[in-house]
Parts: structure tokens; C-alpha cells; sequence
């Protein structure tokens, strides 16, 4: 079989965007996409796991390497128990559609958060996705589920706390590199963008420690809208921005 050169040249991105090797992504604005349709606040989070499902091929096709998403944040649990269940569900309902195709497309799926407060057969399913998929070498689709920034840096700190206790470390061998390998990110490389869709303009606890030079680009699009006309948008606006690290010559990343 023959493969048409015009095809392949269409697949690829355009040579002018910079590609970033990690990707951070707030999904959000489910609710406000289903309310400005009339329908429930869940069936936004149904289209928002289309979205996401759409944005993880975009990311294999256009070479990203690391991409991590939102799900749940530790500030989510103030939300009505059922819409807590429903995004729990979702999560187990995820795995059981995608998963094989995950596998297929060569995903390495890694689960970031506390595990405290889930059940335990939804800790069975994060280890065994995790498992499942360690071995796969392309995209490493990071999913914050039950995640919170400053949650995860006192995690660190309190293993790095109970080293130093046990006389395995001395304090002055706490580095920013070995804070960051206490962290559940550790071995990923920093975000070098941060997409935020709905319109808002914060952090929201997300990757703090991680995204200290992060490029942020923030979307008017609810999180179910968000496409590849949008994903494009968004590459171009990175690929205007000059990243100096604090330095004055700007860096390709
Ligand atoms: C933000 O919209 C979205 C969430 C808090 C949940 C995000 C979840 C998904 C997109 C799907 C989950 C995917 C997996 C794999 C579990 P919002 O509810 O805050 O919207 P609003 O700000 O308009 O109310």
C-alpha cells in the first residue's frame, strides 16, 4: 500500500509551532457548557471527557511528549456528593473505554494525587492502569485526580522530614532537584505551558512547584468546546511567547 506524501505532510504539525514537550491543562468550564444548553452539570463532564479524549490524540499527533490534566482537585470535594460520585464514576468509566486504545496508541498513563480518601477499588484500578501502561514509551498522559499543589509539596516535605529524622539526610542535601523528586512528578520535566480553558485567570492549586516558568494561555472556550482549532491557537500563542528563565536571552524550549 502506497501512502499519499499529501497525507502524511497534512498530519504533521506546521513547521512554524514550537512544540512543547509538557503540556498542563486546566479543564474547565463543564458546568457552564451544560447550563448554556439547558442540560445537567454532568452531562458537561461527559462532553469534557470527549474533549479530553480528542486532546490526548492531538497530543500523539503533533508529538507532545507529556501531558497533564486536572480531573479532580482536593478543593473539588466541596461539591454536591453527587456530582463527587458522578466524576469518580467517570474516571472508572474512562479506564474501561480507553483503555485498550491507550495501550494500543503506546500511552503511558500515570495517576498523580493523594490516594487518601478513595475507596479502594478505585486505588486497585489507578495501580493497575498504571501497571498496564508502564512499559508504553510514546505520550505520558499524567492525570491529576485528587490533586492539589501545595497538598503535594507537603507531602515532599514530610518525606524529606522523615529522612532527615532517620539520619538518612542531611538538611543541607535539601536541593530544589531533590524537592522535586519527592514530588509525585517526579523524572517528568517541568510544564513549559499551561492551558486554562473557561475564560478564568488562576492557578487553582494546579502543578505549583512545577510550573514556575510555565507559559500560561488562557482559552475563552468551556472545557468541551476546546478542539483542535483551538489546540492550534494555542501552539501559536506559545510559539510567539519569549521564554528567558529569568535570564535576558529568550530560550527555544
Ligand atoms: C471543570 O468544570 C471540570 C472538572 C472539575 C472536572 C473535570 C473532569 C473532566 C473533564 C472529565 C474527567 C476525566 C476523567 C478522566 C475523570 P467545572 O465543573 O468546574 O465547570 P464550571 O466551572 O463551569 O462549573
Amino acid at each position: 500500500m502506497s501512502i499519499d506524501p499529501a497525507s502524511i505532510a497534512e498530519l504533521a504539525p506546521p513547521a512554524s509551532l514550537r512544540i512543547p514537550a509538557h503540556i498542563g491543562v486546566i479543564m474547565d468550564g463543564n458546568g457552564r457548557w451544560a447550563k448554556a444548553r439547558g442540560k445537567r452539570r454532568t452531562e458537561g463532564h461527559i462532553e469534557g471527557v470527549k474533549a479530553l479524549r480528542n486532546l490526548v490524540e492531538l497530543c500523539i499527533n503533533y508529538g507532545v511528549a507529556n501531558l497533564t490534566v486536572f480531573s479532580f482537585s482536593s478543593e473539588n470535594w466541596t461539591r454536591p456528593k453527587d456530582e463527587i460520585v458522578f466524576i469518580f464514576n467517570l474516571l472508572r468509566r474512562f479506564v474501561a473505554s480507553d483503555l485498550q486504545r491507550l495501550i494500543r496508541n503506546n500511552v503511558q498513563v500515570r495517576i498523580i494525587g493523594s490516594r487518601d480518601g478513595l475507596e479502594p477499588s478505585l486505588i486497585r484500578l489507578i495501580d493497575d492502569v498504571e501497571a498496564k501502561t508502564a512499559a508504553n514509551t510514546g505520550l505520558v498522559l499524567i492525570v491529576a485526580f485528587n490533586y492539589g499543589g501545595k497538598a503535594e509539596i507537603a507531602e515532599a516535605a514530610r518525606k524529606l522530614a522523615r529522612e532527615v529524622a532517620a539520619g538518612r539526610l542531611s538538611p543541607e542535601a535539601i536541593t530544589e532537584d531533590r524537592i522535586a523528586g519527592a514530588l509525585y512528578t517526579a523524572g517528568l520535566p517541568d510544564p513549559d505551558l499551561i492551558i486554562r480553558t473557561s475564560g478564568e485567570q488562576r492557578i487553582s492549586n494546579f502543578l505549583l512547584w512545577q510550573a514556575a516558568y510555565a507559559e500560561f494561555v488562557f482559552v475563552e472556550e468551556n472545557w468541551p468546546d476546546f478542539n483542535e482549532d483551538s489546540f492550534v491557537r494555542v501552539l501559536e500563542t506559545f510559539a510567539r511567547r519569549d521564554r528567558r528563565f529569568g535570564g535576558v536571552e529568550a530560550v527555544q524550549s
